[in-house]
């Protein structure tokens, strides 16, 4: 398809919403556009090799650069990028961030919002609280990101249940499997799809 649009994903870690989003573009569950650009903020992030691996150019822009923030917005500009996804990216962005981007930025949360989310409430942490709590049901969603931590748009949502004896990371994975992998790369298609 001509005219695709340009993605930029940015990462902290392992990199699994990264994978999953690159093998759904090969698969052609994404055909509107394309992962041109990965950013990490942590330079031994494992989500760099895989971006390297499917011939993405990939750079870390961390703390040691200066304002993480500006260097991100400067590389997003130059690669002239329509949407940026936030996959296990763990840094809230500020507004000076998401103004520059009003709904073209997308990020996958591990919990059902409004539950377990907003600050503080990232990764492994957002399924010990879930456990904590004692809910039955959880999952993941993919939502607009805005000035508010968690507070944009919600675009997908997936149920996950809570089996007997789960751990945080037992239940992590499982959220994984059955919600973000399958939404956040249906979401960038609906989103890609529908930019003007
Ligand atoms: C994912 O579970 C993602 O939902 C979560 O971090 C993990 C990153 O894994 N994001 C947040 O908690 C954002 N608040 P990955 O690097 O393997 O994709």
């Amino acid at each position: 398809m001509e005219n695709k649009k340009r993605i930029a994903v940015l990462v902290s870690g392992g990199g699994t919403n990264l994978q999953a989003i690159i093998d759904a573009e090969k698969s052609g569950i994404i055909t509107s556009g394309e992962v041109v650009l990965v950013i990490s903020n942590n330079e031994d992030a494992y989500a760099l090799e895989r971006a390297k691996n499917a011939g993405i150019k990939a750079m870390a822009i961390t703390k040691k650069d200066g304002d993480i923030e500006s260097r991100v917005i400067q590389a997003l500009h130059e690669e002239n990028i329509d949407l940026v996804v936030l996959a296990g990216f763990l840094t809230v962005l500020s507004e000076n961030f998401t103004k520059e981007f009003p709904k073209r930025i997308l990020n996958i949360h591990p919990s059902l919002i409004p539950s377990f989310c907003g600050k503080g409430f990232y990764g492994l942490k957002v399924h010990e609280e879930a456990l904590k709590k004692g809910v039955k049901v959880t999952g993941a969603t993919v939502h607009f990101v805005n000035e508010i931590p968690d507070g944009g748009e919600i675009i997908f949502q997936k149920a996950v249940y809570v089996e007997d004896g789960d751990t945080p990371e037992v239940l992590q994975r499982r959220v994984m499997e059955q919600a973000e992998w399958i939404i956040l790369p249906k979401a960038i298609e609906k989103v890609c799809s529908e930019m003007k």
